[in-house]
């Protein structure tokens, strides 16, 4: 029986930081509860003097070379946390084939590349686990492969990206501007070390589409989604959003319309009263509506070191305890999904935000044949309303006439409870 368990961490950042952290804290626990001895046995740094004082604190091995853990047959299991594509993909491969266990926190990479990975995974009977990929501490992925493995899932909804959250819900709360809250992620350790990514809505698509293959059993690519940021909301459509009773969340959805899926990550109005009204700053929430089960909400962090590491730690000891079990190794999806069938957006509420609107909205609004469910215009020509269910071309039809008679400054979809 095998008590020792030697990892290896590719990077020193943030969660690698965290992870060290709550494996020195959780050391006792672990020996207790399951007689394993998990040791960090290298940490592959891009400069060990950078890294000195982190090293001497925790007693960390550093190494430059990769090779170095490659090659290292006392080493188990390889826990990426460098980020980006290419090492990190170059490297989880390397490990798979020489039969190391990979634990990663990468979404980008798991999103493009993790059918590949784990039919590499699967070769070599090792295992690709990825939980903090998706919502930070929040256990989702562990969860939709054990509960939810008999169910029926139909949809699944999601506040996905801590940092856009964070924004809208000091934007909202605090009145911070668009960029005093960026900067408050950033220094608070939510956003990226580039933020695009949270900003223009693409981390949470990566984390979609991983949510997706678990829930949906089937394959999207990046290409496939409607993604949109959350760069053009303003205090303006946060103050008429409340005023009709509703919030501004960065959304991620997919569900399954007539044999196909429709998904996307928008800036959505949902109703004060809906859950994700109570998720706000960093945490996420993944809601899934499933056959069997019914309706079940996720709440946790989203983004944050430790969060994020409890998570890696949860992965490394599901896979320990495994391999100390001698049980075959196993993968969180399957590699051979099919590709997901797109259909395009249902019928759904839009709120419109006009400028230079200088006739009477609500006649105008009549003519059209449209019975907004709320409106507001203002002396200064300003006007916000929200829309009847709408189908996108109706939609679209709308918007040429409303720029006939006002400048459209804003759409956003609205969901109901
Ligand atoms: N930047 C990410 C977020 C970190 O804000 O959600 C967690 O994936």
């Amino acid at each position: 029986m095998k008590k020792q368990v030697n990892i290896a961490v590719l990077g020193l950042g943030v969660v690698a930081n965290g992870l060290v952290k709550n494996l020195i804290t959780a050391e006792e626990k672990i020996k207790q509860q399951t007689g394993l001895s998990i040791s960090i046995a290298k940490v592959l740094v891009r400069s060990k003097e950078k890294k000195q004082g982190l090293a001497q604190k925790y007693q960390l091995t550093l190494t430059t070379e990769v090779e170095d853990i490659l090659a290292d047959p006392t080493i188990d299991i390889v826990v990426e946390l460098i980020g980006g594509i290419d090492s990190a993909k170059e490297w989880i491969t390397l490990a798979l084939q020489r039969k190391k266990h990979v634990v990663t926190a990468n979404k980008d990479l798991i999103a493009r590349f993790g059918n590949e990975l784990t039919a590499i995974a699967k070769a070599n009977d090792v295992s690709l686990f990825y939980e903090a990929s998706v919502a930070g501490g929040i256990p989702i992925l562990r969860n939709l492969n054990t509960s939810f493995m008999t169910d029926e899932i139909t949809a699944i909804q999601g506040i996905l990206n801590g940092t856009s959250n964070f924004m809208l819900t000091q934007m909202n709360e605090a009145g911070l501007t668009y960029g005093e809250a960026l900067e408050s992620a950033q220094v608070s350790g939510f956003a990226e070390s580039d933020p695009t990514n949270d900003v223009d809505g693409w981390d949470a698509a990566y984390k979609l589409i991983i949510l997706v293959r678990l829930a949906l059993n089937q394959d999207l690519a990046l290409d496939d989604l409607s993604v949109k940021g959350i760069g053009e909301i303003t205090q303006v459509d946060n103050f008429y959003a409340h005023d009709f009773g509703y919030q501004i969340k960065p959304l991620a959805h997919a569900q399954l319309i007539d044999e196909g899926i429709y998904a996307a990550v928008e800036p959505v109005l949902i109703p004060q009263t809906h859950p994700f009204a109570f998720v706000k700053n960093e945490m996420n929430g993944v809601f899934i509506e499933s056959n069997v089960i019914g309706n079940s909400l996720l709440y946790g962090p989203g983004a944050g070191a430790s969060p994020t590491a409890e998570s890696v730690l949860a992965d490394i000891l599901t896979i320990a305890k495994n391999m100390n079990n001698k049980q075959q190794a196993f993968q969180m999806s399957s590699s051979n999904l099919p590709s997901g069938k797109l259909h395009k957006e249902g019928l759904t509420n839009y709120y419109f935000l006009l400028t230079d609107c200088a006739i009477d909205l609500t006649v105008f609004l009549e003519k059209q044949h449209i019975r907004p469910i709320s409106l507001k215009q203002q002396e200064n020509k300003e006007a916000a309303f929200i829309s009847n269910k709408l189908t996108v071309e109706q939609k679209h039809d709308l918007i040429d006439k409303l720029q006939e008679i006002s400048h459209v400054k804003q759409i956003l979809s609205v969901w109901e409870d």
